[in-house]
């Protein structure tokens, strides 16, 4: 049990520090490739894709008024929370991780770009800052 609790907390940090090790300036300049479907920030509506405000800590297939895939009602239902290490999974391969998903866009090849886009939409949620603000101390 000890075991396991430790592997917990440890998951948990590791999810901080995937933050911490994206650069939200450089994931601005890669979130230009989802902007033609997802908006972010101040005013943020849903588009083609859903806002993306307050991602972190969401429950998939949660943003208000878009309608989303039956798959991604279905993920949400069955638990699927997104956190840096669920979104590294959906971006690196969308119509993998959640097949039926009608998101369209193929994925992202390179882990940095992940980790960067993930790191500015966790700008734009209070609940990752507080995720990650143990981590960087
Ligand atoms: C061609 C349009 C398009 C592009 C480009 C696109 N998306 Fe999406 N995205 C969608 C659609 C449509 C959905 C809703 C999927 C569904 O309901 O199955 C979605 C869903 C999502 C979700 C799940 C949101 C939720 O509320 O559960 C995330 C996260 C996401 N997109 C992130 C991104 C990121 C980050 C990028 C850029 C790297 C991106 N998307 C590029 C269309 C797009």
């Amino acid at each position: 049990m000890k075991v396991l609790a430790l592997g917990l907390a440890m998951s948990v940090l590791a999810a901080g520090a995937a933050y911490a090790e994206g650069d939200a300036a450089a994931g601005a300049n890669v979130f230009k490739k989802c902007a033609s479907c997802h908006a972010v920030g101040e005013g943020a509506k849903n588009k083609v894709g859903p806002e993306l405000n307050e991602l972190i800590g969401r429950t998939a297939g949660t943003a208000p008024e878009f309608k989303y895939s039956q798959a991604m009602i279905d993920a949400g239902a069955g638990g699927l929370v997104w956190t840096a290490e669920t979104l590294h999974q959906f971006l690196s391969k969308p119509r993998d991780f959640v097949k039926g998903t009608k998101m369209t866009f193929p994925g992202l090849k390179e882990q940095a770009d992940i980790d960067n886009v993930v790191a500015y939409l966790a700008t734009f949620s209070p609940a990752a800052d507080a995720a990650a603000a143990p981590a960087a101390q």
